[in-house]
């Protein structure tokens, strides 16, 4: 893969849905599997294809030897360990036993390959882990977040972290 241009990572690529363009020139695009078009019956244009298969709680070396300006992190948000029905098999799943520390290795790891004054984007939702749960575990602060709730059960946000150099901080 040639990193060269690639200054924005997607570390939870999924399915892509969220971009305008799929196929972003800067972008490099990553997820821990591969799925071909057709695995969800019901949307058979649907395929999660990562430009690497990659786990973000322990990322390969070659992504490690970058930095990127911006890190867009769409974790799944429902705690299952089987990818049985449309939402799981778009969204995938956080491991019931062990989503705690691998959202912690995954923020550590993720924040180890942002460059300084980058700025990384954690979205969630409180599906089945609320905010404060999944905040606990994330060891810098969110600078600011979207505070406007749907008003439905359950609210999607998205939290903006930047990587200001500790000696700039008070
Ligand atoms: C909420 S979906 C992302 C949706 C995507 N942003 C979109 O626009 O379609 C979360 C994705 O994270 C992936 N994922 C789960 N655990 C991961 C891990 N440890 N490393 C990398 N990707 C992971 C899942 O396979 C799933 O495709």
């Amino acid at each position: 893969m040639n990193m060269k241009n690639k200054f924005i990572l997607d570390a939870c690529c999924g399915c892509r849905m969220m971009w305008n363009n799929k196929n972003h020139p800067n972008a490099l695009y990553i997820d821990i599997r591969k799925e071909e078009k057709g695995f969800i019956k019901e949307r058979p244009l649907l395929e999660v294809n990562p430009d690497i298969i990659a786990d973000f709680t322990k990322l390969p070396e070659e992504i490690r030897r970058h930095k990127f300006k911006l890190i867009v992190w769409d974790v799944p948000h429902f705690r299952s360990r089987k990818l049985t029905g449309i939402m799981l098999k778009k969204f995938g799943g956080l491991n019931p036993e062990t989503w705690q520390s691998d959202l912690k290795k995954g923020f550590k790891e993720l924040w180890s390959v942002l460059d300084e004054y980058g700025v990384l984007l954690f979205k969630f939702s409180d599906y089945h882990i609320k905010f404060n749960e999944v905040l606990k575990i994330i060891p810098e602060q969110p600078l600011f977040f979207n505070k406007m709730s749907s008003g439905g059960k359950t609210d999607t946000k998205w939290f903006c972290f930047m990587k200001i150099p500790k000696e700039k901080g008070k």
